[in-house]
């Protein structure tokens, strides 16, 4: 397979090791392996700590531990442990998904701007994809007239993101039912992907039930990475139906086998105490959200946003006469702050700014970042 460079994570990891303020990220400020355990009862721990130091780093259950998948279906309308698959991540998911769903000259409908994997692998199979834009000028809402105009009696698979990395956009219940249902009537499939569940904000949409709650034609695509701050377990899964769930298993035998057995276990642990860890990601957000709404604020003359309605991040315009990327490259080296040049998402005069970061580190980027761009206005750089 020939795929286009991963325009985002290249540039991600140029800078992600040696900046201070990193607040670019999509998902929230990482739990440590010691917190994981501390969610549980403090009689519990002890015990829990032993099991996980005698577990026999062997091979673990190819498709996740069943305790792992029974406790994912219970997070959705009448699944079963057979209906989920665990894999590396929802990048693992997303791919094995699209590579066993499309053939070469499929007609596939995938939102836009996107994670960039949900274009480029369709792209690379061989696919025709059209994209369904959220637009600034329409403060980037999904609009499903739009997509109605899209799709053809050809169309396979409808991508969707939602809440949407990289502009925080939501679909409603409502929404994803109007989808379902056109998906219906191609009788294509739709890939919905969650790994923003679970992501409510103050002030922000209710995220509608899982897609695949709806019926068959809906995978939803789930992780352990941005709602639980926990990325580094490498833990994702699909919740399909199980004809899907064992094709993907097929695949998933050539690239990753199973899932590592200490990720799975702490997995478990977080699921089920999520929501505790909900509470630490709702304190998180509620004092970056506050922070950036004072800073949006001052210097409105430079800036604006959309604040994300759901997930944790957002597009911020600039208005310096300036690329993105030139401007994210010298934030990142001259000032240690990452924030995500719009043009990895095709949207110049943008940067993708994510509010999970810790509170203080997101204020002093946010500090960082207006000196910057006062001084380059100061240093001749047009304001538009
Ligand atoms: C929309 C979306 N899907 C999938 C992923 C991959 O996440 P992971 O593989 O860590 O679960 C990301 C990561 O940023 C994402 O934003």
């Amino acid at each position: 397979m020939k795929i286009e460079p991963f325009k985002l994570e290249r540039w991600m990891t140029t800078y992600e090791t040696n900046v201070r303020y990193d607040i670019a990220e999509s998902g929230i400020f990482p739990m440590t392996a010691g917190e994981l355990v501390e969610l549980l009862p403090e009689s519990a721990r002890a015990e829990a700590l032993n099991d996980l130091l005698a577990t026999p780093l062997g091979y673990s259950e190819a498709r996740g531990t069943e305790a792992l998948r029974a406790e994912l279906a219970r997070t959705y309308r009448d699944l079963s442990p057979d209906d989920i698959l665990v894999t590396t991540g929802a990048i693992e998911a997303n791919f094995v998904l699209l590579n066993t769903l499309l053939e070469p000259g499929d007609h596939v409908v995938a939102v836009d701007p996107a994670y960039q994997q949900l274009q480029s692998v369709p792209r690379a199979i061989g696919c025709e994809v059209a994209l369904w834009r959220l637009r600034p000028e329409n403060g980037f809402r999904y609009d499903l007239d739009e997509l109605e105009r899209l799709v053809t009696p050809r169309t396979k698979l409808i991508v969707i993101n939602t809440p949407h990395n990289p502009t925080g956009a939501v679909l409603t219940a409502d929404e994803l039912r109007r989808i379902y249902e056109l998906a219906e009537r191609l009788d294509a499939r739709i890939l919905s992907d969650e790994a923003y569940r679970w992501l409510e904000l103050p002030g922000g949409e209710p995220i509608a039930p899982p897609l695949r709650d709806l019926g068959p034609r809906a995978i939803s695509v789930g992780t352990f990475s941005k709602p639980f701050g926990l990325p580094g377990l490498r833990i994702g899964w699909i919740a399909a139906t199980p004809d899907i769930v064992q094709t993907c298993w097929g695949m998933r035998d050539y690239i990753s086998l199973s899932p590592g057995k200490l990720n799975d276990a702490l997995a478990l642990i977080a699921l089920r105490h999520r929501d505790r860890i909900i509470a630490r990601t709702h304190e998180i957000v509620s004092a970056n959200l506050d922070e950036a709404e004072g800073w949006f604020a001052r210097n409105a003359d430079l800036v604006s946003w959309s604040p994300p309605r759901a997930g944790l991040l957002a597009l911020m315009k600039f208005n310096l006469d300036t690329a993105s990327l030139g401007l994210a490259n010298h934030l990142a080296e001259d000032y240690s702050v990452m924030l995500a040049p719009g043009s990895a998402f095709g949207y110049e005069g943008y940067l993708r700014i994510g509010i999970g970061q810790s509170p203080p580190v997101f204020a002093e980027g946010l500090r960082q970042t207006e000196r910057c761009l006062r001084e380059l206005v100061a240093s001749g750089v047009a304001v538009k």
